[in-house]
């Protein structure tokens, strides 16, 4: 069986990729996970933020300045609360290299171009075989119109894309307008992969203290069905490589995925409650699955069930959504 994918124009042997986690901080685990079948490794994030705050300390350290931005003093997190500094990432980022073969992909987290996509540079001459961009952002100002919001993201995937020769991944979240036109926009301005979807971790009300609580919660397969619909969609309009990340927990998941459109999956949330090992039973799964079924290669599989390809192209949309409703009776 040919599980070997293509992703960012990088050879992949399968498709299961360890999606941006702590998982790479420890080379051990990143090891038990190549070990185990994982075809890449995506790092956890570096953040606009805390790449600013790094620019900053310098600038003052150099000019005594006592310049410093409210923003970073009041919500975000101070300098220390960060896992990895900028330093440790691209040493943690050779160690990788150094330690092991599969490729190791350096994950970039903000949204307005500035001095800190400079990093992409850092993370090539370090040894990265690519870089995800993740593009996270909330916007809660009235005053900001979507357009200006994805014309600012377009313009940090082009100078990220442009300051690199390495490919550049960009992880978006599935709240745009116009989700196609985006995807092609990204793959214009220098993208060369989209990953679906960021996931957003929704903060509850505590009730007794009248707080708002942030929380992780691990996802669940039920996550999994927004990703197929926009990888279904998406899939016939981009020559760019596409990934589902969110939702992906076992081996049908991951069918699912490439059927519509996926050239690998990430995956982090299974890995996290399951353990390494169990790389090895979703590869297993996948190749059972595609022997039972009459597959040669995942190359086959892919994009089958789009929209382009599905037999029923309408259960995409807003016929099926209509058609639905009226199903029910009470
Ligand atoms: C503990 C933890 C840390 C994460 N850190 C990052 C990160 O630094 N950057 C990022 O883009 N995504 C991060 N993610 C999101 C994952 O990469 C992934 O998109 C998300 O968990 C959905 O995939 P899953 O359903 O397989 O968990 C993190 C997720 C978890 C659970």
């Amino acid at each position: 069986m040919k599980l070997t994918t293509s992703y960012l124009g990088l050879t992949l042997d399968n498709p299961l990729v360890i999606g941006a986690s702590p998982y790479c901080d420890n080379t051990y685990v990143a090891r038990q996970l190549q070990d185990a079948g994982a075809a890449a490794l995506v790092m956890r994030s570096l953040f606009e933020e805390q790449i600013d705050a790094e620019q900053r300390a310098l600038l003052h350290h150099v000019e005594g300045s006592a310049e410093s931005s409210p923003e970073a003093t009041s919500y975000f997190p101070s300098y220390s609360e960060y896992q990895l500094t900028p330093d440790h990432y691209l040493r943690q980022l050779e160690h990788l290299k150094k330690s092991l073969s599969i490729p190791i992909i350096a994950s970039l987290n903000g949204s307005r171009a500035g001095g800190w996509t400079e990093y992409a540079r850092r993370f090539e001459a370090a040894g990265a075989d690519a870089v995800e961009l993740n593009l996270y952002q909330l916007v809660t100002n009235p005053a900001i119109p979507g357009d200006q919001v994805e014309a600012d993201m377009l313009e940090t995937v082009g100078s990220v894309a442009a300051a690199v020769k390495i490919p550049v991944a960009v992880k978006i979240s599935p709240f745009h307008t116009s989700l196609v036109n985006f995807a092609v926009a990204l793959e214009n301005a220098g993208a060369k992969g989209v990953v679906l979807f960021n996931r957003f971790y929704q903060p509850d009300f505590n009730l007794e203290d009248l707080e708002v609580h942030p929380q992780l919660k691990l996802s669940d397969p039920s996550e999994l069905l927004l990703r197929l619909r926009w990888l279904a969609i998406i899939s016939p309009h981009v020559q760019h490589s596409l990934s589902a990340s969110g939702g992906v927990h076992t081996a049908e998941d991951i069918v699912k995925a490439l059927l519509a459109g996926a050239d690998t999956v990430q995956l982090v949330s299974v890995i996290l409650k399951n353990g390494p090992r169990f790389l090895s039973t979703l590869l297993a799964g996948l190749n059972n699955w595609l022997v039972d079924h009459g597959y040669e290669s995942v190359d086959q599989l892919r994009g089958t069930m789009n929209l382009d390809r599905c037999p029923d192209p309408s259960a995409f949309e807003r016929a099926n959504y209509i058609r639905i409703l009226q199903s029910w009776r009470v």
